[in-house]
């Protein structure tokens, strides 16, 4: 039988933390990481995510400036892993990390009010879907798609980041 030992051998003691508060346990008691190590391994997490996420958004943007050329099965892949990783948003800030003195650009606000802070991660799911469905149509459509859900990026970064 695999002890809890032999899994932390595996995993990365603040990667499991925040496993852990990402899926909803409030038991810290076994592991021994300060509420420092966890809110900066949550921060870490949450920007690795945008970093991923921005990855596969790159690509279509450089589509939509005409810098790379128009690739429909491109942007329809790209757009589904878009939609799989802006699912994990809420997850990933489930930590409120307002306490701490990490580097970040998130807003307090987040905390207040996350179910709006979810709703707006779902409408970029949503957005991102409806991208991936416009890439077998046409050019025209998946562009014009592509504005609609970068909108979507914005109407997040508007309320609960910090102003670049
Ligand atoms: C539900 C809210 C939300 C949505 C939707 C969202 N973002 Fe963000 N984004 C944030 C927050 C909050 C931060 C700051 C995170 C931090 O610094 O801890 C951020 C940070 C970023 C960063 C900086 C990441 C880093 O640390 O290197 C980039 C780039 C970014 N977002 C791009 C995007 C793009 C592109 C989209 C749409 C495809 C998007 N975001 C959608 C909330 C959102």
């Amino acid at each position: 039988m695999t002890s809890f030992k032999q899994i932390r051998k595996l995993v990365n003691t603040n990667v499991l933390l925040v496993l852990v508060c990402a899926s909803g346990f409030t038991t810290q008691a076994a592991i021994a990481a300060s509420a420092e190590e966890q809110a900066q391994a949550a921060i870490d997490t949450r920007q690795g995510l945008l970093k991923v996420l921005v990855s596969y958004f790159g690509p279509i943007y450089g589509m939509a400036k005409d810098q790379i050329p128009y690739d429909a099965q491109v942007v329809k892949t790209n757009a589904e892993h878009i939609a799989s990783l802006a699912s994990m948003l809420p997850d990933v800030f489930r930590m409120d990390t307002t306490d701490y003195d990490g580097e970040t650009e998130a807003l307090d606000d987040i905390w207040d009010n996350s179910d709006d802070y979810t709703d707006k991660s779902l409408a970029l799911v949503d957005r991102a879907n409806a991208l991936a469905a416009a890439s077998a149509q046409n050019e025209g459509a998946a562009m014009k798609a592509f504005g609609a859900m970068g909108a979507s990026c914005k109407a997040c970064h508007d309320n609960y980041r910090q102003q670049q």
